[in-house]
């Protein structure tokens, strides 16, 4: 479908969702090609109609209507040194199997030797590893430094710090941000010792600078005077520093990436994984218990993504960022395989079963049930809502065929039958689709799906792949698209070859013919999400994203990706809607719905990939019922530059992306003229007092701006 090229005329009315043209009619096609190339040539495609029906789709989502989102684990250092606002890289040397512990990220000040001791007693079973500092120097204050996840933003704002000790000390410590370049501080506070031998004390702090750092190549430092210890020797855990965070909560989120995220409009979270949710081992899965209570509590977790992580983005976090961005959410529970291939014996499955039960309690419960009262007791007595869970992850790959088999055998069966039991108002879905195990696994038999079940989708594929998902779910059960991104350029050798190192402009418009594909059969698709959502650009694993960041906010980037993601997400239907036209779809594909919660707002999106000699798509939309005079807001997404792999690069700046809005008016049949270039992504919304009273950009509130048509169709 993607190399197809042509708009071309037919006298066949093609139906939302109908399959592929009969063959007879190919030939009919071919015969109009040469029409259709001088035309193009002309620097126009074929024109398209489409007549939008008043009535007949589908109601969609479920729960709640379709929408976009995004799974969240923590890969690219998107949670830790991510949107998990915590400055401080490895604040409590924790440690497994594979990332040793270390000092990694730590600093001596004046002389002092830093180590690593396990004393007695640890600050907590969880934590028992802790940093030494012992002075060389006798005179002048001692301690260490912390570089962050590559810098530390500092600015003039409150930071909330805090740092156990263990060791007899009377005096005072200094916290302090200062410069790694230079002897500049930028603010410090004095903290009382409360310090004593034998036992772990906190130290609370809280520090305003007096001046923002000229860049974040800042550290965080905590001195004190040796000459107050007994011996010269403190030990430090739990080191940690918070800028203000996102809602103002505790532990919370950093700011300008979650408001990234959230202006994008999307609806639904998926977590926490993904890969991340199976661990490298039997008995090293992301375990939810693990990353509730008291940060002391949390031993952190053997990332699957080359670092070690610190849970402190943990299942009540999770579930405040889903509240506090008005998302719901879809958790993934642990199934019993692990990403080196072992899986859990049908006879050793139970306890994981219980522990998905519980996790659940612990979720949605009351108070008066043992995990609604943690959940209170950690300070959220209101059960928050869910109503998707899946079980495990993409159970069809790792371990393959073995997983698989038993996913399919025991580990699938057993946990839908209690889940569903005790459960029965939660969508449940399987962590394969209709598909897997897909082509890159030798295939055997599929899942055979409960009738109730959703299954999980991941297409991440070149950009010519994305476009022919646009009929991917036309007769197929439903599914959720929990993870999809345009991941190589056309002509990529599938996984072998290197991902694309940024979300380019091409893969984005692939995706968005995807999004329409999905979204027009939202009703068995309740939701699409993006993965991996974030990427530290300092070090990341998969290199496209939805929003790249650094310590620096300067850097926070919104890649072309988000561009085309946010545009959707703003223009929601409850409903789809039938489309007919004389044209076949490609280059120009749509969708169309209409949204009762804007008063029945009726909605076309479209996009337009690969057209002959990159010519423009003259489009008509007609909705049925539309009067003349009628306006609409015409949103068109584009590339002036022309380059298909041109992005969004933090480090320039430029956003690639031209968004341009257009008030449109009906002409005297109710029809939208409008034209649409090569590789264009549009939504034309009828809503357009609704969208003007809330305005996503600032040429939306200034009409004379508008380029609206005098006269109508
Ligand atoms: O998004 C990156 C990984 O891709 C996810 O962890 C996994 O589910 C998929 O294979």
């Amino acid at each position: 479908m993607a190399s197809q090229g042509l708009g071309v005329l037919c006298s066949y009315a093609r139906q939302n969702g109908t399959p592929g043209l009969p063959a007879t009619l190919w030939n009919i096609i071919a015969a109009f090609k040469t029409f259709a190339v001088a035309a193009a040539l002309l620097g126009a495609a074929q024109a398209v109609d489409v007549n939008v029906r008043a009535n007949g789709g589908n109601v969609t989502g479920k729960f709640d209507k379709f929408g976009y989102g995004f799974l969240h684990e923590d890969i690219n250092n998107s949670g830790d040194g991510g949107i998990y606002a915590e400055l401080i890289q490895n604040r409590a040397f924790q440690y497994s199997p594979s990332y040793p512990v270390s000092t990694a990220h730590y600093s001596p000040i004046n002389g002092a030797s830093l180590g690593i001791e396990f004393v007695s007693p640890p600050l907590s079973s969880a934590l028992p590893a802790s940093l030494r500092v012992s002075a060389t120097n006798t005179t002048g204050q001692v301690g260490f430094q912390n570089e962050g996840y590559w810098g530390i933003d500092v600015r003039v704002q409150k930071y909330t710090g805090s740092f156990w000790t263990k060791g007899a000390y009377k005096g005072e410590f200094t916290a302090w941000l200062k410069s790694n370049l230079t002897t500049d501080v930028f603010g410090r506070v004095q903290v009382q010792s409360k310090s004593v031998a034998d036992a772990w004390t906190e130290h609370k702090f809280e520090l305003t600078p007096s001046v923002a750092a000229p860049s974040s190549n800042n550290t965080f430092a905590v001195t004190f005077d040796p000459a107050g210890t007994s011996n010269g020797t403190l030990d430090f855990n739990l080191i940690s520093l918070f800028p203000p965070t996102y809602k103002g909560r505790a532990n919370g989120l950093r700011i300008d990436i979650a408001e990234a995220l959230e202006e994008m409009n999307p609806t639904y979270l998926r977590f926490p994984g993904g890969n991340m949710l199976e661990g490298l081992r039997l008995g090293a899965e992301w375990d939810w218990k693990d990353s509730i209570g008291p940060l002391r509590e949390r031993p952190g977790f053997e990332g699957v993504w080359g670092y070690q992580q610190t849970h402190g983005l943990g299942l009540v976090e999770y579930l405040e960022w889903a509240e506090d961005m008005g998302l719901h959410f879809a958790v993934g529970l642990y199934a019993g395989l692990a990403l080196n291939g072992n899986y859990t014996t049908e006879a050793e499955l139970q306890p994981y079963i219980q522990d998905a039960l519980n996790e659940i309690e612990f979720i949605i419960s009351p108070v008066t049930s043992t995990w609604g009262a943690r959940r209170a007791e950690l300070g959220h007595p209101e059960p928050f809502e869910l109503n998707y869970v899946e079980l495990g992850n993409e159970d069809w790959l790792a371990g393959f065929p073995g997983g698989w088999e038993s996913y399919k055998a025991y580990r699938f069966p057993l946990m839908y039958e209690a889940v569903s039991k005790a459960y029965p108002d939660i969508q449940i879905i399987a962590s394969s689709a209709s598909s897997d195990p897909n082509p890159e696994t030798a295939a055997t038999d599929g899942l055979d799906f409960p009738a109730d079940v959703l299954g999980d989708y991941h297409p991440y594929r070149e950009p010519d792949q994305l476009v022919d998902e646009f009929d991917r779910f036309d007769n197929d059960f439903g599914h959720i698209v929990g993870e999809v991104a345009a991941v190589h350029v056309n002509g990529g050798i599938e996984w072998l070859g290197l991902l694309n190192p940024y979300p380019w402009w091409i893969g984005a418009v692939g995706e968005s013919v995807s999004l329409i594909g999905y979204e027009r059969n939202s009703d068995r698709i309740p939701m699409v999400l993006y993965a991996p959502v974030l990427k530290n650009i300092n070090r990341f694993q998969w290199s496209i994203t939805l929003i790249q960041f650094a310590a620096d906010p300067a850097l926070t980037t919104r890649a072309v990706t988000w561009y085309v993601w946010s545009l959707f997400a703003h223009h929601p239907i409850t409903h789809t809607l039938p489309t007919t036209s004389t044209s076949d779809y490609g280059p120009l594909y749509w969708g169309a719905g209409r949204d009762d919660d804007r008063g029945g707002a009726l909605v076309w999106k479209g996009a337009v990939f690969n057209t002959t000699n990159s010519s423009s798509v003259p489009v008509t939309v007609n909705f049925q019922g539309v009067r003349r005079g009628t306006k609409a807001k015409l949103t068109v997404l584009t590339n002036p530059g022309g380059d298909p792999f041109a992005y969004n690069d933090p480090f320039t700046g430029v956003n690639i992306v031209k968004t341009t809005e257009t008030e449109l008016v009906a002409g005297p049949r109710g029809g939208f003229k409008f034209s649409l270039p090569e590789l264009s992504v549009a939504v034309l919304d009828t809503d357009v007092a609704a969208v003007s009273k809330d305005p996503p950009h600032h040429y939306w509130g200034k009409p004379k701006h508008w380029r609206g048509h005098g006269r109508g169709w």
